[in-house]
Parts: C-alpha cells; sequence; structure tokens
C-alpha cells in the first residue's frame, strides 16, 4: 500500500460541518492527502486516479466514506458508480485506507477548498528526493516550474526589446540635433549621413553581445528544466503488450519474483523473462485467452515480446541489483513498491541520487555472517563508537561508487 500511513489529527478536532468551511479541518485535510492520496489522486488533473474536483458533487458522502476506507469492497458489492469507474480506470485497485470518518471529511473539506485552483501553482515543487508519500502529482510540478521559467523568459526578452527600441530611438533624435548644427567636419557628415550597412552591423560588438546574452539565457532555460526533469518519471506506468498482471502472477499466485526476474540476485541487471518463461505455465494455463496467444504469436514469429521499459537510469549511474539483494538483503518491495499489488507496474521510487544517498546514509550495513565486513567494523566502531556502520560509512557515498 504506497504511503498508506494515516497521519494523526489532533484528538480534540471536532467532525467537520458539512460545508468543510472549518480551517483546521482543511489544514488537517492537507496533510492527509499529501500523505495518502496524493501519490495517484490531484484536485483538478487526472493522475493515476481521476481529478477529486467536483467529487462531493458527484457522489455523497455515505458513498464517498466506505469508497476511501475500502474502495474493492465496495466494487465487489456490485455498486454500480463504483464498478464502472473501476473499469473505466483499467481495474486498477485503489488501496484501502485505515482513516476514520473525521479524516476523510477533513480530506473532502481540503479537496473543496482547492476546487478550479490550477493544479500546478498548488503543488509547483519539484521532486527531488524519493520520500514516499510526499511527493506531490510529478506532472503538476513540471507544469509549474516550466511556467515560471518561461514567464520569465519572457520577461526578460520584453525588457531587451524595449532597450533595443529606446537605443535606437535616442540615436534618432541625436542624429537630428546634429543635423541642426553647421560646424561639421567631414567625418561627423560621413557618420550622420551613414546607411544601414548589414556587414558593419553583423561586426557590431553590442549585436554580439545581444546575441550573447540571448544564447546565454537559452542555456540556462534549457539547464534548469532539465534539473527539474529530475526523478519525474517517478510514477511512470506505460500500457503493456500483454496485460501482464503482476498481482495476479506475484500477488494471488504466489510466484516468487526470481522465478521470472532470473538475474536478480546473481548479476547488476535484474532480467525481464522471455516468453519461454511464460510458456513454462501457459503452454497448459488459458491457452485460449486473447493476451496469451500474444505470447504464441511472439514465438512463432521468433520475436520478443516488446514490454515497454519503465526504470533507466542515465548512463553515467552504476547501480547493481545482486549488491542490493543478495548482499545487502534488501526487498524488492524497499525500491520498487507493493509490486504484488500492481496490476500495472509503475515507477514507485524517484531513483534520483538523493534518493540513492538517503538511504545510503541511514542504511546500516548487513554484516552479519559476512566475513568481508568482521575488520571494517570493527575499525568503525573503534573509531565512531556506537554510531549504526552504515553504507555511506563504507564509502557508498563515494562518487566514484556510482559513477563510471
Ligand atoms: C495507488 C493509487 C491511489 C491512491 C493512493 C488513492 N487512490 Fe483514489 N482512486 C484511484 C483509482 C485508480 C481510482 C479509479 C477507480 C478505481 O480504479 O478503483 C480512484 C478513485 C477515487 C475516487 C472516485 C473518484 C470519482 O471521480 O468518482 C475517490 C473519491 C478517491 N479515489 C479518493 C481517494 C482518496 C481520498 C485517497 C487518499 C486517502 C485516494 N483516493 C488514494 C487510485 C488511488
Ligand atoms: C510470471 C513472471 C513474473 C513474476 C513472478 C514477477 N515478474 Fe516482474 N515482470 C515480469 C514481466 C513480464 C515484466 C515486464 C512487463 C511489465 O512491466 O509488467 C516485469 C516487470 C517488472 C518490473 C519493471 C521493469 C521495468 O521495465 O523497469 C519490476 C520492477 C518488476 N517486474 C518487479 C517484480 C517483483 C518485485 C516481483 C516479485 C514480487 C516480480 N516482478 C515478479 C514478469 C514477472
Ligand atoms: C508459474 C506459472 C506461470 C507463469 C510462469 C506465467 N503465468 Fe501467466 N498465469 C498463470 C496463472 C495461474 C494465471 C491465472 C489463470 C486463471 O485465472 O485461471 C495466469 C494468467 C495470465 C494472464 C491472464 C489471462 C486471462 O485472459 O485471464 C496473462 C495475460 C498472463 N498470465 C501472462 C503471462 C505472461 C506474459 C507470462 C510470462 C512473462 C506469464 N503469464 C507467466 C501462471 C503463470
Ligand atoms: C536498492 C533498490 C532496489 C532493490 C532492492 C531492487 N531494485 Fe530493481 N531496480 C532498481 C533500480 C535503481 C532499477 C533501474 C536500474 C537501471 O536502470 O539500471 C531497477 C530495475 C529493475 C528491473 C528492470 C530491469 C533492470 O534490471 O534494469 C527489474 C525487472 C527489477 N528492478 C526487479 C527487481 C526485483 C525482482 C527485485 C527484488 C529481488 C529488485 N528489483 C530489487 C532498484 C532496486
Ligand atoms: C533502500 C536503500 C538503498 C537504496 C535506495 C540504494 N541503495 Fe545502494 N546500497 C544499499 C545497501 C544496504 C548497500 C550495502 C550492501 C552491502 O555491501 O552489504 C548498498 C551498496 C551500494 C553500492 C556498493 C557500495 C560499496 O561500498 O561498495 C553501490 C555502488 C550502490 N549501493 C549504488 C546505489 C545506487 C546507484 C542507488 C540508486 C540508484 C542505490 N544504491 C540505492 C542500500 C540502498
Ligand atoms: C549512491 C550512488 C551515488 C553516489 C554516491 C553519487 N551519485 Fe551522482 N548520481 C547517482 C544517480 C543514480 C544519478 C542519476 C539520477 C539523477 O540524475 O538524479 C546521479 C546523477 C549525477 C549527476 C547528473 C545530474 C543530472 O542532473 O543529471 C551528477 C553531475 C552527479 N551525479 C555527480 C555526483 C558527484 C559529484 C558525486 C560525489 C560527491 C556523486 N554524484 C555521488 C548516484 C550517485
Amino acid at each position: 500500500m504506497p504511503g498508506a500511513t494515516a497521519a494523526a489529527t489532533p484528538a480534540t478536532a471536532t467532525a467537520p460541518g458539512a460545508g468543510g468551511g472549518d480551517a483546521a479541518a482543511i489544514a488537517a485535510g492537507d496533510a492527509l492527502f499529501k500523505n495518502n492520496c496524493a501519490q495517484c489522486h490531484a484536485v483538478n488533473e487526472q493522475v493515476v486516479g481521476p481529478a477529486l474536483a467536483g467529487i462531493t458533487k458527484r457522489r455523497p458522502v455515505s458513498w464517498l466514506l466506505p469508497w476511501i476506507k475500502n474502495s474493492s469492497k465496495v466494487v465487489a458489492s456490485g455498486d454500480e458508480y463504483a464498478v464502472a469507474i473501476f473499469n473505466k480506470y483499467n481495474k486498477q485497485q485503489m488501496p484501502s485506507f485505515a482513516l476514520s470518518d473525521q479524516e476523510v471529511n477533513s480530506i473532502l473539506a481540503w479537496v473543496t477548498s482547492q476546487e478550479g485552483q490550477a493544479g500546478p501553482t498548488a503543488e509547483a515543487k519539484p521532486v527531488v528526493d524519493g520520500k514516499p508519500g510526499d511527493e506531490a502529482a510529478a506532472g503538476g510540478a513540471e507544469a509549474g516550474a516550466g511556467k515560471y521559467v518561461d514567464i520569465l523568459l519572457i520577461v526578460l526578452v520584453v525588457v531587451l526589446i524595449v532597450l533595443v527600441v529606446t537605443l535606437v530611438i535616442i540615436g534618432n533624435l541625436m542624429k537630428d540635433v546634429l543635423r541642426g548644427r553647421k560646424d561639421l567636419d567631414g567625418r561627423d557628415v560621413e557618420i550622420l549621413e551613414q546607411r544601414f550597412d548589414w556587414g558593419k552591423m553583423y561586426r557590431s560588438p553590442m549585436l554580439r553581445g545581444i546575441v550573447g546574452v540571448v544564447f546565454a539565457l537559452v542555456l540556462v532555460y534549457a539547464g534548469v528544466q532539465s534539473v527539474m526533469a529530475v526523478g519525474l518519471t517517478q510514477g511512470y506506468q506505460p500500457t503493456q503488450p500483454i496485460a501482464f498482471s503482476h498481482k495476479l502472477h506475484a500477488g494471488q499466485h504466489q510466484i516468487n519474483c526470481a522465478y521470472c526476474h532470473t538475474s536478480v540476485y546473481k548479476s547488476k541487471s535484474a532480467n525481464i523473462p522471455s516468453a519461454n518463461i511464460c510458456m513454462n505455465c501457459h503452454s497448459q494455463i488459458k491457452t485460449e485467452s486473447p493476451e496469451i496467444k500474444k505470447i504464441y504469436r511472439a514465438i512463432e514469429r521468433k520475436q520478443p515480446i516488446q514490454w515497454v521499459r519503465i526504470h533507466n537510469l542515465p548512463d553515467l549511474a552504476y547501480f547493481n541489483h545482486s549488491q542490493h539483494t543478495q548482499v545487502g538483503g534488501l526487498q524488492c518491495q524497499t525500491c520498487h513498491g507493493p509490486i504484488q499489488n500492481m496490476e500495472v507496474v509503475y515507477q514507485y521510487s524517484a531513483l534520483t541520487m538523493g534518493w540513492c544517498i538517503n538511504c545510503h546514509r541511514e542504511m546500516p550495513i548487513n554484516a552479519k555472517d559476512n566475513k568481508y565486513y568482521d575488520n571494517l567494523v570493527k575499525l568503525h566502531d573503534t573509531k565512531n563508537a556506537g554510531a549504526p556502520f552504515t553504507v555511506s560509512s563504507n564509502g557508498g557515498t563515494e562518487c566514484s561508487k556510482c559513477h563510471y
């Protein structure tokens, strides 16, 4: 359940009025929404789930309370609206939430208070490090940051144009003043009668300066854009060529991750299974299903299934699965989230440098029964009595460990 930890609300707060105008309830709702819902919902735009603006007009509170607490129960009950929206969103299940009626009401009050406001300005916060539950809608942050840079750029261009126009006007004024004078020598007249000359213009230091400034601005703009884009693949959930469900295979049927991702404990990369692995079961199971027939077709044509890659670090970074799963003993879910509940896989963590380093600073190394670490731990403990032996104590935050 991604980030589904209900934040405590003050025990003294009373149930908010139906209108939801209560500022304390709205503030509590804001925090609850960010911790539990923002991963999948925004008020005024669709994220993973629908935009929530107008929800209290679409549905009565008597429907919203059970839905938010346990949507799959409402779907299972056959409720017409619930089944329709569940199907519309590709049968993606919304997690259950252990929230009180009062907490749900404050979330709804906050949602109502945000209706009609542009999403991006409310959430204009770049996602720079990967605290699950803290991320605002990534798309909103991107649009918000982009908009400010755009506005800044437009203002600068306008200022430049105004400057140029002013200079031309001043120049013409001065020429007019000079023409009125008789005591000019030949050189002055030459300058005065000068026509517009592209060659001279091209050599002019002023023009070069202006072009240089504009060029520098464009570079800064591109730089800011790319920095803002860091981590924005979080939540990426492409449609796959076959409706393969981790929820069904890894969740319901409890097939071990490494049955398919065979190299995840042994090598750098966790491979994606070939069609042959699917055939271990699907030569027998569901042979008539149109989705399974896609596997047969791929094998007949001797073409691999074109799965769309979801997680992808830039080439400059080195990440090794076996170091983390086999040596470090980390669970897949620590980094990939509740894969066993995902109908369609999405990128759960930010995968930014900050995300890697935060964990390395905090995570103690599992040094038990690993002789390699015995001396290192002893050395560490004599120097830093009491401090845990973290990945970074072992040099896990040195640039060269992660960069080629
Ligand atoms: C993991 C993603 C996820 C999280 C987290 C999540 N939802 Fe949803 N929500 C969905 C999806 C997907 C739907 C569409 C229905 C479906 O597929 O079940 C939905 C539907 C809804 C609906 C119905 C919307 C409509 O237009 O009828 C409401 C209301 C709602 N969610 C509220 C919440 C609230 C409140 C929270 C936080 C406490 C929350 N959701 C957390 C994914 C999520
Ligand atoms: C029956 C085979 C099978 C099992 C079992 C399985 N997976 Fe997968 N996994 C796949 C296939 C096929 C894909 C590519 C299609 C997709 O993304 O859904 C995939 C994709 C993924 C991806 C995304 C890869 C990318 O493109 O970045 C992750 C992460 C992942 N699996 C983790 C897990 C974890 C964790 C488990 C165990 C809880 C697991 N898988 C169990 C077959 C399997
Ligand atoms: C260890 C056995 C096993 C493996 C390996 C396996 N599956 Fe499955 N798969 C199942 C079972 C069991 C079901 C559920 C059948 C049912 O609902 O009756 C299923 C169902 C499916 C379905 C849903 C079919 C439908 O129409 O309901 C798809 C699609 C699917 N698998 C794709 C794949 C793909 C793609 C692979 C390879 C990456 C794969 N499976 C590997 C056991 C397996
Ligand atoms: C410490 C965090 C972490 C853990 C633990 C982890 N992964 Fe990953 N996983 C990543 C990162 C980061 C990537 C992207 C790697 C890249 O692009 O080079 C990734 C990519 C993947 C991919 C896509 C193929 C690939 O190798 O690039 C699959 C499949 C996958 N992981 C499965 C798993 C499974 C299964 C487990 C558990 C046995 C697991 N992962 C544990 C961080 C982790
Ligand atoms: C959830 C925690 C966690 C995250 C996230 C994580 N790591 Fe690690 N990492 C570990 C642990 C634990 C170890 C130590 C394993 C061991 O040697 O016992 C480790 C070790 C390493 C090492 C070897 C360090 C050494 O001293 O030899 C490298 C390189 C590394 N990680 C790279 C990455 C990169 C790159 C990312 C981000 C894409 C990442 N890690 C994200 C927990 C994490
Ligand atoms: C634990 C692993 C880890 C360590 C240690 C680490 N990096 Fe990174 N770094 C990454 C990953 C992963 C990325 C790619 C993800 C991203 O762009 O945020 C990255 C990206 C970068 C980038 C490109 C940023 C961008 O916007 O694309 C630079 C520059 C960089 N690192 C420099 C450094 C320097 C300098 C150090 C040492 C002080 C360092 N890194 C230490 C994992 C690490």
